[in-house]
């Protein structure tokens, strides 16, 4: 268990604005500060930070909670480990019992059994049974010294020699099997996850190895196999040689589709590059790029497949404020291939002749479209709009509408006023978006905590007020609970709150976010988080609260006959208890 006093020392160590600000630039607003959402793409800032309470919350995308819920999130920890990381870089001597060591110890447990079946791989390279294996990766190019640098391996054609390894190191099955490097057929027994294919390992940027992906050494089929999620390793958040390439980046990023060209990137000096890890770019992804780097180069396969994750990734990229240019491999498929083929410095003109989106997607268009025919003109023109609608800078979109214009032999000014259009429905259509987002928001989730009470909406609303004022200025408590007892209270979650809030001010202790929700999950304190907001907006005076009281109170009496009948066993019974207790 996490004392409350570790929590304390935290805090008073560290508040939620410093650490939110090693992430994203706050900006004052009022009593608060707002920023980018860490945790969803946008343009305008809808994330703010509370001071009062030290909590957070995004009207973009309902997300919240203290400052171990946003060092969870972003830092993809989990609670003890966010409390571990705060306590280092607060400069806390980080002590708990061994229950809950229990989390960070299977983590540990599975980091080294990664960390051994990466050496066992590599190892095997070397070995009689390995040697297919290091031609393979001879022949394609790759030095001894960059096979070392990535620790790229072999699994033995074998379904236990990594098992009978790892079991050798005294490991145990399930851990093995936990970490993804081990199987399990659906009779219960064990075997190796990888079998006959080089291995490599996938490492996180603190240096972790998490993940493996294989391939087979022929043309069978998957060409690849890669780890699935496990307690460590999530695809969706993990760039393949990020490790390595956040050290050489300036301003610019690589970004690939497979290790293999990664790989051959890097030995071929473009140290700045990193690969997706065989799934189509997320946007989580793109945030971990914008940490480092403000300008995304492209280099995707250049097969119709590649070409549309090309638009696709660049859409997301641009979306969290990196700048975009995309490289065209002329005959060859991918990256390897061209560096192989042509070396360094023909690679440094392509990349030096990358192309912003817009011209790589005109160029695209007029590629696809014969424009000698009418029809052709009246098409390409149609999509040519689209694109041009957007270009955010209107001397830029100047230039390719007149450009277009020159291409079409239509004039300037039609084409100028079809774009206009166009930007004004967009523009229209997003501030519906946004009004639609941010009337969904305060209702954030609170519908899974809701379900089955939907006909209390204004007593639940009512409770709710009564804790967001509560919370902050306890002296009041006292007066509420004279009036209503928890058990007038709807919701189960709003008990839960209402119940710590009051264990709290029993031990006489200040009310903290996150002590109170100590207990809370994630989700728990998510809601938490959102009904304080709420009612920040709202307003929140201590009259309010009267009215809020007598809306439970009236509930309460309001009970008719037939809701008594239908009342569960349960329930009835505690009402029973309570209506006595009460004319005694
Ligand atoms: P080489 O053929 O060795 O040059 O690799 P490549 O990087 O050119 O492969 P490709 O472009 O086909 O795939 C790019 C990335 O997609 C790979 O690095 C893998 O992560 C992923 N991938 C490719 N094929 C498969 C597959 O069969 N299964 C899975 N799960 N992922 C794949
Ligand atoms: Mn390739």
């Amino acid at each position: 268990m996490i004392s409350d006093n570790l929590i304390m020392q935290i805090k008073s160590k560290i508040n939620i604005e410093d650490m939110i600000s090693k992430y994203a630039v706050l900006k004052r607003d009022g009593k608060n500060n707002k920023c980018i959402c860490l945790f969803h793409s946008e343009k305008t800032p809808s994330m703010v930070v509370y001071s009062d309470t030290q909590s957070f919350y995004c009207f973009g995308c309902a997300v919240g909670g203290d400052i171990f819920s946003f060092t969870m999130k972003v830092e993809n920890l989990g609670y003890i480990e966010a409390v571990k990381y705060l306590c280092e870089i607060g400069g806390i001597a980080f002590d708990i019992s061994d229950r809950d060591n229990q989390e960070i110890e299977t983590k540990n447990t599975i980091k080294n059994i990664n960390i051994d079946t990466a050496r066992f791989f590599y190892n095997n390279l070397k070995s009689a049974d390995g040697k297919k294996a290091k031609k393979y990766l001879l022949n394609r190019g790759f030095s001894l010294n960059i096979i070392k640098k990535y620790g790229i391996g072999y699994a033995l054609n074998s379904w236990s020699s990594l098992l009978d390894y790892l079991k050798f190191n005294k490991y145990k099955l399930f851990d093995m099997y936990q970490a993804g490097v081990i199987a399990k057929s659906q009779k219960g027994r064990y075997y190796d996850q990888f079998r006959d294919r080089i291995i490599f390992p996938i490492i996180d940027i603190r240096g972790n190895i998490i993940a493996f992906g294989g391939r087979v050494l022929d043309d069978s089929k998957p060409k690849y196999l890669n780890s699935s999620d496990t307690i460590i390793f999530k695809k969706s958040k993990n760039l393949f040689s990020m490790n390595f390439a956040k050290k050489h980046i300036d301003r610019s990023i690589i970004l690939v589709e497979g290790y293999v060209d990664a790989i051959s990137l890097y030995q071929h000096g473009f140290k700045n590059v990193v690969a997706t890890l065989g799934t189509s770019l997320t946007s989580e992804q793109s945030r971990l790029i914008s940490r480092y780097a403000k300008n995304v180069i492209l280099a995707y396969d250049s097969d119709k497949a590649g070409e549309i994750a090309s638009l696709k990734a660049s859409n997301l990229l641009s979306e969290v404020g990196l700048d975009v240019n995309i490289i065209d491999l002329k005959d060859c498929k991918d990256p390897d291939e061209y560096i192989t083929k042509y070396g360094s410095d023909r690679f440094s003109i392509v990349i030096n002749n990358s192309q912003n989106i817009t011209d790589f997607e005109i160029y695209k268009l007029k590629k696809s479209i014969d424009i000698d025919t009418d029809q052709g003109v009246s098409n390409y023109i149609k999509q040519a709009i689209i694109l041009l609608s957007k270009i955010k800078n209107p001397i830029e979109r100047d230039v390719y509408i007149l450009r277009i214009s020159r291409d079409t032999n239509i004039s300037k000014d039609i084409i100028t006023s079809q774009v206009n259009k166009v930007i004004k429905s967009d523009v229209f259509k997003k501030k519906k978006h946004q009004y639609r987002e941010l009337t969904n928001l305060t209702k954030f989730n609170t519908d899974n905590f809701i379900r089955g009470n939907d006909n209390f909406l204004r007593e639940i609303k009512a409770e709710q007020g009564i804790i967001a004022f509560i919370f902050k200025n306890t002296n009041n408590l006292k007066d509420v609970l004279s009036n209503i007892t928890i058990d007038d209270f709807i919701l189960d979650i709003d008990k839960k709150i209402l119940s710590s809030i009051c264990s709290l001010s029993e031990k006489d202790e200040s009310m903290d976010f996150s002590i109170l929700s100590k207990n809370f999950s994630e989700k728990e304190k998510e809601y938490f988080a959102s009904i304080l907001v709420k009612f920040d907006i709202i307003s929140n005076k201590k009259e309010e609260i009267y009215d809020y009281i007598d809306i439970l109170v009236k509930h309460k009496q309001r009970m008719t006959t037939e809701d008594i009948i239908n009342m569960d066993p349960d329930k009835l019974r505690d009402f029973y208890i309570n209506l006595k207790e009460k004319s005694i």
